[in-house]
């Protein structure tokens, strides 16, 4: 079995020609060992979000290859990615996407629906069960709370039971207690073998992880592992000052 999740070879992203050209991601290298909790933090613009799109397949390199286990995405057909999406990937995103007119236990359903499964109704209330929210199965969006709503697209997510869980800032539109619970929640899942990539601004989110990852200009320019929120706090007051 391969013990790397993810796999980043020399991936370039770059958007427009010429002179109107940027370079979102330049020439980045990553391992992912399965079973980690890693946070990518970085100045706005320096390709957190284009890094984790790429990775998790949901955009192209333009130069580099992606690994998802012992599958290289890059190279495969829109086709094949597309399922693969559906099967071995999970996304949360700052705002939950959820369907409004869906209830809960709808909304977690439905990527198995659109893998073409029927979902049993004990497996989806299971994942609502991990995270706390099997009493408000039949609630629509609008009904709950904002931790509430991120931790159905939470279980929307892991419903396939993916290889990977990405999320950009799932903690971003949360008050901080609310994102503590999504972090802790998100920190057990890692523990019990989930491999997670989150994109974060907090330095107390980034805590929750095994090692961040500091980008800046589409490079990864450092990496702390078992950080504290204090030495994530420092590293990127030293990166905003050396950008200077
Ligand atoms: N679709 C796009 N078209 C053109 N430029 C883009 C596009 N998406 C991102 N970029 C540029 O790529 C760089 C990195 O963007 P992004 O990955 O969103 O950064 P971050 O998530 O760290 O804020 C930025 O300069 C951004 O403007
Ligand atoms: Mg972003």
């Amino acid at each position: 079995m391969n013990h790397t999740a993810v796999r980043l070879r020399s991936v370039t992203r770059s958007y427009g020609r010429n002179t109107g050209a940027v370079t979102a991601l330049d020439g980045v290298c990553l391992d992912v060992p399965r079973g980690t909790f890693t946070a990518v933090m970085g100045p706005s613009g320096s390709g957190k979000s284009t890094l984790l799109q790429c990775a998790a397949g949901l955009d192209r390199p333009t130069a580099g290859q992606v690994f998802l286990g012992d599958t290289e995405l890059t190279g495969l057909s829109e086709r094949k990615l597309t399922l693969l999406r559906r099967t071995r990937i999970g996304f949360v995103f700052q705002a939950f996407n959820l369907l409004p007119a869906l209830t809960a236990e709808q909304n977690v359903a439905l990527p198995l629906r659109l893998a073409g499964r029927r979902p049993k109704r004990a497996e989806v209330l299971d994942v609502l069960e991990r995270v706390g929210l099997r009493e408000r199965a039949g609630h629509r969006p609008g009904e709950l709370s904002g931790g509430q709503q991120q931790r159905v697209a939470l279980a929307r997510a892991l419903i396939t039971r993916p290889d990977v869980l990405f999320g950009d800032e799932p903690t971003g539109a949360l008050d901080s207690t609310t994102g503590r619970q999504v972090l802790t929640l998100l920190r057990t899942m890692v523990d019990d073998g989930q491999t997670v990539i989150m994109v974060t601004h907090d330095p107390v989110a980034a805590s929750y992880a095994d090692r961040v990852l500091f980008l800046a200009d589409g490079r990864v320019r450092d990496e702390l592992p078992d950080p504290s929120a204090e030495q994530v706090a420092a590293r990127m007051t030293r990166m905003a000052v050396a950008s200077c």
